[in-house]
């Protein structure tokens, strides 16, 4: 996160152009979450106002278990499921309860920064194990670190590679996984977003030892500043999570998640989703068009089957960070590859979110993005 920070100027403000992971704001259906937030603010349960379950109101645990069994194969009863303050509270949790200082833990490399920042606060050694296009090499982490307590990986669409796991490299893990009694925390950040090709099960669907802890979050398919996400932990995990929950903020605003889970029920969570999925099939669809009219023989893009972001490949030789400052001083938020990789450095890249800008936008960035690049 702190590279992150580093890395690209006012990455904490109102959002500049190509910031990955920033929806599509002003699509957001506010008048009908306007309607069920009054609806439960005029008149609001007394259960709605005092100290709420630290694992989450249950309507809306009921909800996420069956849109995950819908939608992802996952396979859990609402029980298993623990509200959280995001997916980096759910990051926050694993790390503290599953690891213990000097623990070895795997992660991908190049790789999300909240989840290592979580790892290496919990006092992990953290062991950087490379992506391919496969996805992560398990093979490679097995020689380097076979006793690892803890995986990190996101095999839908790795951030910040977009390589989505193949069916043999999740079987491979999972049974590594079980034979090492290590646990695998499976990052689901973006899984909404898939435009072409089937979309894999979740691996915790496909777990059958136990190892997986399975976490998602509402940033993406609807905004950050609502801060909710999910856990889904193996049975015998449930009360760990929910009591340390509870330690570390208490419970996430109960009427926020009364409002989430009617917006589930009511199907509008699901008109969202779909709504934005071919809105952002034909955001990608302009950003690749405007990178090659606009940043041609500078920049390379190619068209993904999924996410929200896509990466923009420089030149051999080329320093991204440097052009990642360029591009930030003309207004652009372009994150360098080298900033969420720590041993297996590649090609130079910038990362480039698309979902919350419109065609003009995105071509008027890739226009700047050249003139940055030219610098
Ligand atoms: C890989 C990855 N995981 C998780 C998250 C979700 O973060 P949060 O739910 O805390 O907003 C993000 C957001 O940028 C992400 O890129």
């Amino acid at each position: 996160l702190a590279g992150a920070r580093a890395s690209s100027a006012g990455a904490w403000g109102p959002a500049r152009p190509f910031r990955p992971g920033t929806p599509a704001l002003d699509e957001f259906p506010f008048e009908v979450w306007g309607r069920l937030a009054a609806r439960h603010w005029r008149r609001p349960p007394a259960g709605l106002l005092g100290y709420g379950d630290p694992a989450g109101h249950l309507p809306l645990r009921e909800a996420v278990a069956t849109y995950l069994g819908t939608a992802r194969a996952v396979r859990c009863g609402p029980e298993q499921v623990i509200v959280t303050a995001g997916a980096q509270q759910a990051l926050d949790l694993a790390a503290r309860l599953l690891v213990d200082p000097g623990d070895q833990v795997w992660i991908e490399d190049p790789g999300y920064l909240g989840a290592r920042a979580a790892l290496s606060g919990a006092g992990a050694r953290l062991v950087p194990v490379p992506v391919d296009e496969e996805g992560l090499d398990v093979s490679a982490g097995a020689a380097r670190a076979p006793r690892a307590r803890l995986v990190y990986v996101s095999p839908s669409h790795q951030y910040p590679l977009g390589v989505t796991m193949s069916l043999a490299r999740r079987l491979q893990l999972l049974e590594w996984a079980e034979r090492a009694g290590a646990w695998i925390l499976e990052d689901d950040y973006d899984s909404e977003y898939r435009y072409a090709g089937r979309p894999l099960a979740a691996m915790q669907g496909l777990d059958r030892g136990g190892r997986v802890i399975y976490l998602g979050t509402f940033s993406k398919v609807l905004f950050p500043a609502l801060r909710l996400g999910y856990v889904v932990v193996p049975e015998g995990l449930s009360c760990a999570f929910a009591n340390a929950r509870g330690v570390l903020s208490r419970f996430s605003p109960s009427v926020d998640q009364a409002v989430l889970a009617e917006f589930i029920e009511e199907g509008h969570f699901a008109r969202h989703i779909r709504r934005t999925r071919s809105l952002y099939a034909a955001r990608q669809a302009a950003l690749v068009k405007a990178v090659r009219s606009e940043l041609a023989g500078a920049l390379e893009v190619s068209p993904d089957e999924a996410g929200i972001h896509l990466v923009g490949w420089l030149k051999e030789g080329a320093d991204d960070g440097a052009a990642s400052s360029a591009a930030a001083r003309l207004g652009v938020d372009a994150q360098p590859l080298s900033s969420f990789t720590l041993e297996h450095r590649r090609r130079p890249g910038l990362v480039l979110g698309y979902a919350g800008y419109d065609e003009r936008q995105l071509r008027a960035a890739a226009r700047r993005l050249a003139a940055a690049l030219k610098q």
